[in-house]
């Protein structure tokens, strides 16, 4: 398949894995970029500018296709080395950068410069059309379904990538919700040229995480994931768990004078515990809707092949079959 996201990232199948704190490991990456994907390492998972630099060249050793890093410029008081960050990533020979949260605005010329392409994920329609006023190459419109942050405008893809695709020129993919051969063919009928997926991507048999936490995924449905940190304008959708229900009980007591400090046990450095020692009620972990149709632990190749083979089935039997007589 060849869209305008396959020629710009210069990836067989378009398809790309987000960047995902304590899963965007040098294997995740790989493993997706070696299946004909675009596999992402996740720069603040690594303490250091030097620790990023170290991820990329394992990376590098684990295949010669292309890697992207993500960049997620978070609402935080003592900012991250962000400027080492880019540095580790242009020294390191990335040639895909995908953004996420704040404006990249900062990092896009020394980007540019150095031939890199930037894909920006959003939320809203506004915040792509801005991404593309500021010269991003493409975006990834992440919808109401998604794991992580949705933003606050709670806007599902199936009106989200229509939107998008009426207003912008530069290519996007469609981000949450993405599981199959059905998401990818449905995202491009509506103006996507590709799709990007997290919480499918964990449940693989190369995801860096505990066993645990991939059979967590299989085990939950579309109805197990919650919002949380509403009330801070800072929402997550995360899968549901001892820690998460009591975290919205004391967003529901504490109402409009809830602060980050009252959370502070059930969401900060968390990921490390659940990630890595499969503690899954240490606290609140990003898992999309799309949990419900995750049934399964395949390898990124057999995930991919099928994903690809499933679309082309649909593309040429299915839909093609509804036009003849
Ligand atoms: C466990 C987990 C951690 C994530 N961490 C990040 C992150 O650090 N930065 C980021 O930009 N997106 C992050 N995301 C969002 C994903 O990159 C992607 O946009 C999202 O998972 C898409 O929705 P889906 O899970 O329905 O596929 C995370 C998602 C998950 C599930």
């Amino acid at each position: 398949m060849k869209t305008r996201i396959t020629e710009m990232f210069g990836i067989e199948h378009p398809i790309i894995q987000g960047g995902m704190h304590f899963v965007g490991f040098a294997e995740m990456a790989a493993a997706v970029s070696n299946a004909g994907g675009l596999g992402i390492i996740t720069a603040l998972t690594q303490r250091t500018p030097a620790d990023l630099a170290n991820e990329i060249a394992r990376c590098r050793d684990m295949t010669d296709k292309p890697i992207g890093v993500n960049l997620t410029f978070l609402p935080v008081v003592n900012a991250p080395d962000y400027p080492g960050y880019v540095k580790a990533i242009i020294d390191g020979g990335v040639k895909a950068v995908e953004t996420a949260g704040n404006n990249p605005v900062q990092v896009l010329p020394i980007l540019k410069e150095h031939g890199i392409k930037v894909i920006h994920k959003c939320t809203a329609v506004r915040h792509a059309l801005k991404a593309q006023s500021i010269g991003c190459d493409a975006v990834s419109v992440d919808g109401f379904e998604c794991g992580g942050h949705p933003g606050e405008d709670d806007i599902p893809n199936m009106i989200l990538l229509p939107r998008a695709a009426d207003e912008l020129d530069i290519p996007f993919v469609a981000s949450g919700g993405q599981a199959d051969g059905r998401s990818l063919v449905a995202s491009l009928a509506m103006g996507a040229e590709g799709m990007n997926m997290g919480t499918r991507f964990i449940a693989t048999k190369e995801a860096p995480v505990h066993q645990n936490v991939k059979d967590a995924i299989v085990a939950a449905s579309e109805l197990d994931t919650r919002l949380v940190m509403r009330p801070l304008r800072n929402t997550e959708r995360v899968l549901t768990n001892a820690a998460v229900e009591r975290l919205l009980v004391k967003e529901k007591e504490l109402g409009s004078k809830l602060e980050f400090k009252d959370i502070a046990e059930e969401v900060a450095g968390v990921y490390p515990r659940i990630m890595m020692d499969g503690e899954m009620d240490a606290g609140a972990w990003s898992c999309g809707m799309v949990a419900g149709l995750i049934h399964d632990i395949p390898t990124c190749k057999e995930l991919i092949d099928r994903i690809m083979a499933e679309a082309e089935e649909i593309i040429n039997k299915r839909l093609s079959g509804f036009l003849k007589n």
